[in-house]
């Protein structure tokens, strides 16, 4: 009998595409901004597209199309309990992002709660604890794992009873791994509940939450090979259940009269108005590609090919990689640096037009982390705030930043290392215009050819209306 060899990488859309470079001609298109948004997974779309004859209402719908949608909406729910490793009695809600489930989580935290997290955090998982009635504890940003851990149970002793400890798996600016496990154990030494933000974990290193012992998960289809508009937030029942609908609506309720209302049990009760049925497909379809071709297989090749990078891009001079815990070495492929003399908007813009590759520069929504890399001083903090005021977005300082996924191979490690080792050398080929509205520079001088093709890209991109 022939044994079946190891699944095939899963395919992603836009994988053949080709781009116009403004020093003329056109090459293929080298992604590294996987940590913003992936490429939908091939199989992602076929299962979208045969699913769209299907498409239609669910849970209430009598038709047939509306049982199979409804039967694919909570088959879509199942797997990813399963995929993510939950607990018997976890809930799974669907969200649009992460970014939206952990303000539903913020929501349901009752009143008085405290919430501890660190300053590192992406604003998704910094921002949400700020609203009224809730307390919080941000804690300076650590200088290692350990200090990581020393540091959380300083607080909470100092803090007891925390409610919760909001901490992401992987630094999306950094991708260092925090100590999940060692965090956990402390919270709950404390009988504090943990949420991960798994938005830069899901999709690159295998994830239990019932083995890390975590409370809650969030995390986002758009990060996971699957963007489709979907996210989720699976853990504990009972705050999410407790807490009136945070969007109100049909779909959450039972039963209305003019002065009363029955609100549903949970999964419904949080998830008010007609749901994402496509978007959750697409995330379970992710899921399973993900999981036929193996998370360990994904964390191996990827920590494999991240190591090149960053001892790659280390070994170029003028080249500052940024890193909280400069001795840790676990860490997913995302990666942040400066090239001495350039801006950060100016190196993302000449790897762009002239390079073909696509990398993402800025402060990656983690303002708080990337003053504290960049050491600037509180008073740096107010010269920048009063250059917003006057519109002006260039004085936000900031890195560039490359991450990799499914999609990335030696080879595009390989040219995106000599595209920035030839800007070091030489700078770039053509003059490049900073928008201080946007921050962003713009190549001064596109060709006419140039702008004519982007134009004829962007129109065939486009569905056109
Ligand atoms: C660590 C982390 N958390 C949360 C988010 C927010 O994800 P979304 O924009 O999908 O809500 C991001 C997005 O980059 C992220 O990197």
């Amino acid at each position: 009998m022939v044994e079946a060899g190891p699944a095939p990488r899963p395919a992603l859309c836009g994988a053949e595409l080709e781009v116009p470079l403004v020093t003329g001609g056109q090459r293929p298109y080298v992604n590294l901004d996987y940590a913003a948004s992936t490429p939908a997974m091939v199989a992602v779309a076929r299962a979208v597209e045969r699913f769209l004859p299907y498409y239609s209402s669910v849970h209430r719908g009598a038709g047939f199309k509306s049982q199979v949608a409804t039967a694919a909406y909570e088959g879509a729910r199942e797997r990813l309990l399963q995929f993510f490793g939950a607990r018997d009695g976890d809930v799974a809600i669907f969200t649009r992002n992460t970014t939206d489930a952990v303000n539903l989580l913020a929501a349901a935290l009752p009143a008085g709660s405290s919430v501890v997290t660190f300053a590192s955090e992406h604003h998704a998982d910094l921002l949400p604890w700020r609203r009224e009635g809730l307390k919080v504890t941000c804690l300076p940003v650590p200088g290692s794992p350990e200090e990581a851990v020393a540091a959380l149970a300083g607080a909470l002793a100092e803090t007891a009873p925390a409610d919760l400890f909001a901490v992401t798996g992987a630094s999306n600016v950094t991708g260092e791994l925090w100590p999940l496990e060692q965090l956990v154990r402390v919270a709950h030494g404390f009988g504090t509940r943990v949420l991960v933000d798994a938005a830069q974990i899901a999709p690159h290193l295998p994830l239990d939450i019932a083995a890390l012992g975590a409370d809650y998960l969030a995390a986002s289809g758009h990060k996971m090979y699957a963007p489709f508009g979907a996210g989720i937030l699976i853990g504990l029942p009972d705050w999410l259940g407790r807490l009136e609908p945070f969007l109100r609506g049909g779909g959450a309720v039972d039963f209305v009269t003019t002065d009363s209302v029955r609100w549903s049990e949970l999964p419904a009760r949080q998830e008010a108005g007609s749901p994402n049925v496509i978007g959750a497909v697409a995330m379970a379809v992710a899921a399973d590609e993900l999981q036929r071709y193996g998370m360990d297989r994904v964390w191996d090749e990827e920590s494999a090919m991240a190591g090149a990078l960053r001892a790659g891009l280390a070994a170029i001079p003028g080249v500052s990689v940024y890193a909280m815990w400069p001795r840790a070495t676990e860490r997913t492929g995302v990666i942040s640096f400066n090239l001495e003399g350039w801006q950060h908007s100016l190196v993302a813009a000449v790897l762009s037009a002239e390079y073909g590759i696509g990398v993402r520069h800025g402060c990656f929504c983690a303002h708080p982390l990337m003053l504290h890399l960049l050491s600037v001083p509180d008073s740096g903090a107010e010269e920048i705030r009063a250059r917003l005021a006057q519109g002006d977005r260039s004085a936000v300082p900031g890195a560039v930043r490359a991450s990799i996924g499914l999609g990335t191979s030696r080879s595009d490690v390989a040219y995106f290392l000599g595209a920035v080792a030839e800007l070091a050398r030489r700078g770039p080929q053509i003059h490049y215009e900073l928008d201080p509205s946007s921050g962003d520079h713009v190549p001064a001088l596109l060709p006419e050819w140039a702008r004519a093709r982007a134009a004829e890209l962007v129109s065939v991109a486009s569905p056109g209306y």
